[in-house]
This record gives C-alpha cells, structure tokens and sequence, in this order.
C-alpha cells in the first residue's frame, strides 16, 4: 500500500516546463505537485516552513540517518573557504551550512544566514548558540530571487536543499552570480535522482510510504513530506544544473554525487577576469560559434 502517490521521476522536458522561461508565459509555478499562480507560491514555502520548522532538524537527521551532516560537511569543505573570507548562506534556515562556514572563516570573516523564513532561523538560534559563546552569524530575512544585498559583496555563495523552492531558479542563481566577487565560489548542494536503479525503487518506497507516514507521527502533517519528495522528482539533474549555471555564467561548473547521487553538491565559480574583459571573451565565444574571428 502506498502512503502518498509517486508522480515518478519527471523527464527533461517536464523538468524544463518548472523553470523561469515557462513560469513567466504562464504565470504558473508548482509546488510538488500542487500548480498554483506564480504570486502564491512564495507564500505557499513560507506556510510549509512555518509548519515544519520546530521539528527541522530533529526531521532531517531523522529521515537522512544522519547523513545530511556529512553532505553539508563536505559541501562547505568544496569552497576552500580562508580565514577572513565573507560568506553568504542563502536559504540558510536553521544554520547548519552558517555555522560550519564560520568554523572556517574564523572570526575575521563575516557570515551571512539569509532565509525568507524568520521561523526557521529563530528555531536555529539555540544551537548556533550552543556551538559558540555567542551568535557572530548575521541573520537576514529576505527572498534568494532579490538579494538584498549589492554587487560583488561575497567571496563566497552556498545554497543548500532550497533552490528547488524557488519559483523562478534560474533568477535565484543570477541574484547569488551578482552578489558574488570576481573570483568567488558557490556550492549549490541538492537532492537528486540515485544512480542506481535498484537503489532507486527502494528510495521511491522509502520516500513516498516511510516518509510520509514518518511525518504523520511526528509532525501530524503526511503531506508536508510527500511534498519533498514530489520536488526532488522535479528538479533538474546534475548536468542540467551545470548548464545552466553555465548560461548564467558561472565557469569551472563541476559536480560531485553524494550516496548514489541522491544528493549532488555543484561547484562553480565567477571569472575573475574584470567585467569588461568578461563581456569580450562572451563576444569572442559567440563570434567562435558563429563562425566569425
Ligand atoms: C529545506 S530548508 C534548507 C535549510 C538549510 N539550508 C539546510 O540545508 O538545512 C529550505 C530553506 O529555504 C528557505 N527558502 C525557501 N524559499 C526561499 C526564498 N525564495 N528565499 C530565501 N529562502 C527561501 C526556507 O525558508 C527554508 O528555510
């Protein structure tokens, strides 16, 4: 018997109908399986947070068996992040990637929870505190698809498991390009599709009859976790994420799968060529392609 309904995996051109191109022709967005107008669906994530937040992390280890730890861990450690550096955690919630960033930056360095959800970052006050005498991590309440703060402020961008809520992705993507240096990093870290297929049939049980029904007990709402799983299904894969962060303009877009690439951690960085000398080389590569030298 199964608890929730699998949409199933969704193909490419499903995946491509959720981004920003289709979300703006027609005014719709998604939230799991839920359509609803694109206006709504900043207010929809903000609810679903709101209900989940008390029990977050305590849910996530559950669910994850822990290893949503050792994912943000090796995340972070991806940014080669220096003492001093500014870091920027966008949808940052509770602070786990916050926190682990300060342990690198040190106390020269800035670090920045920004989250739409004042919720979800209050609940992560306590064990921010816990870890460190005080809470040096600077919390903001905004919307990752206009960040509030200017050009080339950060050396360094992490988002983890919350582009896949934004209406429109590709804009988050280009907001956190531009408040990137030249020079800077982001690691984009998010659920994915297993590789394997017989790992996969197992993971689909577990997500739509375990979770859900995990859920239920502890948090009363099965539909809060079959809402998770449904986005995961909808999000694009690894190699469409490095291209559209190429598009975006991001170079050296790398990636890593994490546990049979139910998780997958992007790398990438912003030129540190000036912006004049990047407009040249876009000119350059257009002018390659089309035949032009
Ligand atoms: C699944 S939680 C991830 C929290 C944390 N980064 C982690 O890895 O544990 C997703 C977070 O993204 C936030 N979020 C969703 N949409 C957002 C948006 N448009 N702008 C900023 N934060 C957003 C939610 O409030 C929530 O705290």
């Amino acid at each position: 018997m199964t608890i929730w309904k699998n949409p199933g995996w969704y193909n490419a051109e499903q995946r491509r109908m959720l981004l920003d191109e289709h979300v703006d022709r027609t005014g719709k967005s998604r939230y799991g399986i839920v359509e609803m107008p694109t206006e709504i669906k900043r207010d929809a994530v903000k609810d679903h947070f709101n209900r989940v937040a008390k029990k977050y992390d305590f849910m996530n280890t559950l669910l994850s068996f822990g290893l949503h730890h050792v994912w943000k861990r090796k995340a972070v450690r991806m940014l080669d992040l220096k003492p001093g550096r500014r870091v920027l955690d966008v949808c940052g919630g509770t602070g786990d990637i916050s926190v682990l960033s300060l342990g690198w930056v040190g106390p020269a360095g800035r670090v920045v929870l920004y989250d739409i959800n004042r919720a979800m970052m209050k609940m992560g006050k306590n064990k921010r505190h816990k870890r460190l005498s005080q809470d040096p991590i600077f919390c903001v309440q905004g919307d990752g698809e206009s960040i509030s703060f200017q050009d080339e402020t950060f050396d360094a961008v992490i988002v983890s498991f919350g582009i896949r809520n934004f209406t429109h992705l590709v804009r988050g993507f280009t907001e956190m390009y531009r408040v990137l240096k030249p020079g800077g990093k982001i690691v984009c870290l998010e659920f994915s599709r297993p590789m394997n297929p017989m790992f996969r049939t197992l993971y689909d049980f577990y997500s739509f009859n375990i979770m859900p029904f995990i859920g239920r007990i502890f948090t009363g709402s099965s539909r809060a976790y079959a809402c998770l799983p449904e986005t995961i299904r909808m999000f694009p894969l690894a190699d469409e994420l490095t291209k559209i962060l190429e598009e975006i303009g991001f170079v050296a877009v790398s990636h890593r799968g994490l546990t049979n690439g139910i998780a997958v951690a992007h790398f990438a960085e912003k030129s540190s060529a000036s912006p004049r000398e990047s407009a040249k080389n876009q000119a350059h590569k257009i002018n390659a392609h089309s035949g032009h030298h």
